[in-house]
């Protein structure tokens, strides 16, 4: 690519103190230790005799770069072992599923995974004037993100954050009390540590505080954590050896997990090799054959996915799980594990206009895995819409944080960079050692090692202008975009007030969906446009022009001219 790839060993190290003292994390930057020396003390195993019944670890395990890291390590299994010398099935070893298992050997990885980036504030809510997306509650009217939606901010809070979000579980979940906002170390133990909850004895959806729903269920989770890998069937289809699956009480499942983000989503355990383990985006890839990159065939034969199946019930048994092994590491395409458009939840079939689609139905675990263009008519594909507008009535899709297919056609992507390039770049410890922060949090925090590293020349204030300049101007197509909805919402009323036919009224309706999803991808996606400018402006001005023609249309089937708004 010929850009320069300067590490910059004075910010990391701001940056990594800085994290650091907020949390009372280990401050000095140390060398990672070597496996050996720092490990907690465990007892080893005989891997040889593990591997006479896991023949399918063994080729994972025995090649690759963790060959030498013992299985006792994450897994609890001399009892295990022991049993299954006698039975031949054994008793099931714990895997321990929390990032610490990883710490000892690779401390920088960790301490940046766990920061807090105080910086990026707690509970900022979109549909609010200081946010991107004021009129949000209008537009989004029948559905529950209008109860509470808020911008992202640092990893280590993701479960915690999903649990008290007032849209999830009625209010349910709460912070132990309102300090517990900046505990990163709490959160990173374990999401339960800070949480109460109002009812622990019973498990029912409902509401327990006032202005909140009851939206969450088990797919939503799965792009949070992967505590339940070893206990979820591939797309949460229900199976017998499965504890949870699609249609499980979401109370009782999430009181189950406690870890954000797991190490070993976007590396196997067992050869440390690069791997996805989200089986909505497996599906999309293999078995749909999208590819990982869907606009680029050339791109998406470079990297590669290779779908692993685990069976359960010995090597005659049935297929269970999946993972998705990489050809080579690709964040764009580990990020999409999460930061993508898909669809986790009951809705609309098309086909008869029917609130019909149940969890019991996979189209409640789908990546779509398309562009803002190109996403109604993948929509289409499936006879799928999320919810029922409250004033229109029009069937209409809600988005979820789509970076990564917003990302796709960019400058910055057709160039070859990647998510890691701006979110978790190279950084190196005060004796030399290079490592992957892995804190990611937004390049305006970290412009030197991440846009200065390549654009040569520029200072971090440049840096930071280039990034306002695209997001100031994208922000004010929202905005623009945002109005004119909101009109037509109004104008949509008044003319089916004043008797506008079925026919016209109709039409308003399909034009209000394309209007709004133009619209909606970019209050749900997190960059204001800097993943991509050109694609938000097509989006946005698309928005805009169909909504004034649909206002146009209105008001002329009730006489009146568009000069009244
Ligand atoms: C660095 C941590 C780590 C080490 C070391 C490790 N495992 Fe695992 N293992 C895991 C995790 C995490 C899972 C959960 C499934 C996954 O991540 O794919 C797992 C899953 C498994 C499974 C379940 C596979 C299935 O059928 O679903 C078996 C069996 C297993 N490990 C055996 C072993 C053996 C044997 C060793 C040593 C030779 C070993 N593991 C070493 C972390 C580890
Ligand atoms: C007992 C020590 C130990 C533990 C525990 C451990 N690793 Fe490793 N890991 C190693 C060693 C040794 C290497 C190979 C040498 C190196 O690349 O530094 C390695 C390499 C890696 C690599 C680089 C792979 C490559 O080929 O470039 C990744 C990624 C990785 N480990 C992830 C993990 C994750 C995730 C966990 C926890 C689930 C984990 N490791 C737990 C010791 C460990
Ligand atoms: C398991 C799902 C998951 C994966 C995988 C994931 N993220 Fe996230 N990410 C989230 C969630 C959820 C949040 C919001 C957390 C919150 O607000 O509590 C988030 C927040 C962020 C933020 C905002 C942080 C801040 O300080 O405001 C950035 C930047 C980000 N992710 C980048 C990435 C990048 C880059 C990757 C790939 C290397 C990635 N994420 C992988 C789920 C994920
Ligand atoms: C005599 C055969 C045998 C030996 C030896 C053995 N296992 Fe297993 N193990 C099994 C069987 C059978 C299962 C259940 C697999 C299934 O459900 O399909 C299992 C399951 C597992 C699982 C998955 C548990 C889960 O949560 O689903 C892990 C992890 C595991 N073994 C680790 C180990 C480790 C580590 C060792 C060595 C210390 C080991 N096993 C030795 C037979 C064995
Ligand atoms: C060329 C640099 C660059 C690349 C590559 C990039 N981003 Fe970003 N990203 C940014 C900038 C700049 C922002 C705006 C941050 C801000 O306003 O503070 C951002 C914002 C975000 C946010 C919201 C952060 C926040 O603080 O609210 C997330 C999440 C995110 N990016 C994820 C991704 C993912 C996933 C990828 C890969 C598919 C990616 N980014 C690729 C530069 C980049
Ligand atoms: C969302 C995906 C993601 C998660 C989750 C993740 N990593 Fe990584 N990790 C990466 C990427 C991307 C790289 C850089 C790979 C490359 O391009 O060389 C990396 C690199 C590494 C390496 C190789 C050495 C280095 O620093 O470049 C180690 C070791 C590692 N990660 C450990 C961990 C540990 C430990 C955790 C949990 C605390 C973790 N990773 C969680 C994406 C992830
Ligand atoms: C890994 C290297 C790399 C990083 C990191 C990077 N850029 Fe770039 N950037 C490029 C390359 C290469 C191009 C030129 C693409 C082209 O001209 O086709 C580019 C193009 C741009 C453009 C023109 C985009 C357009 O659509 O016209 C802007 C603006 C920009 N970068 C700003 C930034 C900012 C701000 C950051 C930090 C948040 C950043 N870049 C981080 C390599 C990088």
């Amino acid at each position: 690519m010929g850009y320069k790839n300067q590490l910059s060993v004075g910010l990391g190290l701001t940056l990594l103190l800085l994290g650091g003292t907020a949390l009372g994390y280990v401050t000095e930057p140390s060398k990672p230790a070597a496996p050996e020396e720092k490990a907690p003390p465990v007892e080893l195993v005989n891997t040889s005799e593990c591997y006479s019944c896991h023949t399918n670890i063994e080729e994972f395990h025995s090649t690759g770069s963790h060959a030498t890291v013992n299985c006792a390590y994450c897994h609890d299994a001399q009892e295990h072992l022991d049993k299954a010398e006698e039975d031949n099935i054994g008793a099931r070893p714990i895997t321990l599923m929390n990032p610490d298992v990883c710490s000892s050997c690779h401390l920088m990885q960790y301490n940046s995974f766990v920061e807090v980036n105080l910086h990026s504030k707690a509970r900022v809510e979109k549909a609010s004037f200081k946010s991107r997306s004021p009129m949000f509650d209008k537009l989004i009217a029948g559905h529950g993100f209008a109860k509470e939606h808020a911008e992202p901010r640092s990893h280590v809070f993701m479960l915690v954050d999903h649990f008290i979000v007032d849209r999830a579980y009625g209010g349910r979940f709460q912070l132990k009390d309102w300090t517990h906002i900046t505990d990163g170390r709490g959160a990173a133990q374990g999401a339960w540590t800070v949480l109460t909850d109002a009812e622990p004895e019973t498990s029912e959806q409902k509401a327990f505080l006032p202005q909140t729903a009851t939206a969450a269920n088990p797919v939503c989770l799965n792009c949070k954590t992967m505590d339940h890998i070893l206990d979820w069937a591939y797309m949460g289809d229900e199976n017998e050896n499965a504890k949870w699956a699609r249609t499980s009480n979401v109370v009782d499942f999430a009181r189950s997990l406690n870890h954000g983000l797991n190490c070993f989503m976007c590396h196997d355990p067992h050869s440390a090799q690069p791997r996805v383990v989200r089986d909505g985006l497996i599906n999309a890839v293999v078995d749909r054959e999208m590819g990982t990159y869907p606009y680029d065939a050339e791109k998406s034969a470079e990297v590669t996915m290779t779908k692993v199946t685990f069976k359960r019930g010995g090597e005659e048994g049935e297929d269970f799980r999946a993972i998705g092994l990489l050809s080579k590491p690709d964040s764009n395409v580990m990020c999409a594990q999460c930061h993508v458009e898909y669809n986790c939840n009951p809705g609309f079939d098309t086909s008869t206009g029917e609130y019909s689609v149940k969890m019991t139905d996979r189209r409640t675990n789908h990546f779509f895995w398309q562009n803002v263009l190109d996403y109604r008519a993948a929509a289409d594909q499936i006879n799928f819409r999320d919810f029922k507008h409250a004033a229109t009535g029009a069937l209409l899709s809600k988005l979820q944080h789509p970076e990564t297919e917003t990302y796709w056609g960019s400058k910055h992507e057709r160039a070859g960079v990647e998510c890691k390039h701006c979110h978790m770049p190279k950084m190196q410890t005060p004796d030399g050692q290079s490592y992957t922060f892995h804190g990611q949090r937004s390049a305006r925090y970290m412009k030197a090692d991440t846009c200065v590293s390549c654009h040569e020349g520029w200072s971090d204030e440049e840096a930071e202008y280039q990034i306002d300049a695209i997001q100031e101007y994208i922000r004010g197509k929202i905005t623009k975009a945002e109005f004119w909805l909101a009109s037509f919402i109004d104008i949509y009323s008044l003319a089916k007030r004043q008797g506008a036919s079925e026919e016209v009224l109709a039409k308003a309706r399909a034009a209000h969906d394309e209007a709004h999803t133009y619209w909606e991808w970019w209050t749900a996606e997190n960059s204001d446009g800097f993943h991509n400018p050109d694609m938000a402006r097509e989006s946005l001005t698309r928005s805009i022009t169909i909504s004034q023609d649909a206002i146009k249309m209105l008001r002329e089937a009730i006489g009146e001219g568009i000069d009244k708004i």
